[in-house]
């Protein structure tokens, strides 16, 4: 478990750093060089390796240190940060286009440095942009919601012309995992939050799709569809698209329902 990190002695100064900053104390000390203490797990979490002065940490042979630059913020960037955090709205009213395969990939990878319980990661992902498999998927969803009541506000509304389930989204995202992850809801939602957030930077609308999540858990067909390994379940999914012009969310609306704050 623990032979993917390496600590190299003549490197190493010393410093403890490593050891201090361990989630688990995994670095032991040894005639005073680091050493991982074979008894417990390491999270591979890198800290050790980020806050090394003398770079003596590799995982798999090499320095898992992706970027070396000091990450100084710009100065308006917790304006800029709160801006965009409040100007994320919910889109519903898509083009036909489907998203840029490439911006998703790129949006989910960086998803993952969302942080995960025990660094676990094991959130995985369905895209669909394929418009028959998506009018199937919905097909389906009518089908089923037919025959159970709980569901008529979905037929209801779609048989008025609005489809709370998907929009018109052109793409679907959904997130599935493991049931045995220690927190596989959590991890999922910070995850696509994430990636929501960087895919509304740059001009993709999203919205969360509750009903596609719970009913793609429900619908054994859907399931079947989606090829969800047994022993999983779908966490989230966000419907995806260019915005229609309809869709002009610059200014932000109030929020009617404060946060409820207690201090102890
Ligand atoms: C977990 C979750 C599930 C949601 N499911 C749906 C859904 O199935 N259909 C839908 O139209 N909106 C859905 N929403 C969007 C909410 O309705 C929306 O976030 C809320 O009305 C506030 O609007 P805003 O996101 O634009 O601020 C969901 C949001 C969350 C967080």
């Amino acid at each position: 478990m623990n032979k993917n990190i390496e600590f190299d002695k003549e490197k190493c100064i010393g410093c403890f750093m490593c050891r201090q900053v361990c989630p688990f104390n995994v670095i032991e000390f040894i005639e005073e060089r680091p050493a991982l203490n074979p008894g417990k797990s390491c999270l591979q979490c890198m800290h050790c390796a980020v806050v090394c002065p003398a770079e003596a940490i590799s995982y798999n042979g090499k320095n898992p240190v992706i970027d070396k630059r000091n990450r100084t913020l710009p100065e308006d960037f917790t304006e800029s940060l709160e801006s965009h955090l409040m100007s994320r709205r919910s889109y519903r009213h898509f083009t036909n286009q489907p998203v840029s395969r490439e911006i998703l990939e790129h949006a989910l990878q960086v998803a993952c440095w969302a942080p995960s319980a025990k660094n676990q990661h094991l959130t995985k992902y369905i895209i669909v942009d394929k418009k028959e498999v998506i009018a199937q998927i919905m097909e389906t969803i009518l089908e089923f919601a037919k025959d159970h009541s709980d569901l008529d506000i979905i037929v209801k509304e779609y048989e008025e012309g609005n489809n709370p389930v998907m929009g018109n989204a052109p793409t679907l995202l959904l997130a599935y995992s493991s049931d045995s992850a220690i927190n596989p809801v959590g991890d999922g939602t910070l995850k696509l939050y994430t990636a929501e957030l960087l895919l509304q930077a740059q001009g993709v609308g999203s919205c969360w799709a509750g009903y596609l999540t719970r009913l793609s858990n429900r619908i054994p067909k859907l399931r079947k569809l989606f090829d969800l390994p047994e022993g999983s379940s779908f966490i989230g999914a966000l419907m995806l698209g260019y915005p229609e012009k309809l869709e002009n969310y610059e200014k932000i609306p109030e929020r009617v329902k404060k946060q409820e704050i207690k201090w102890l």
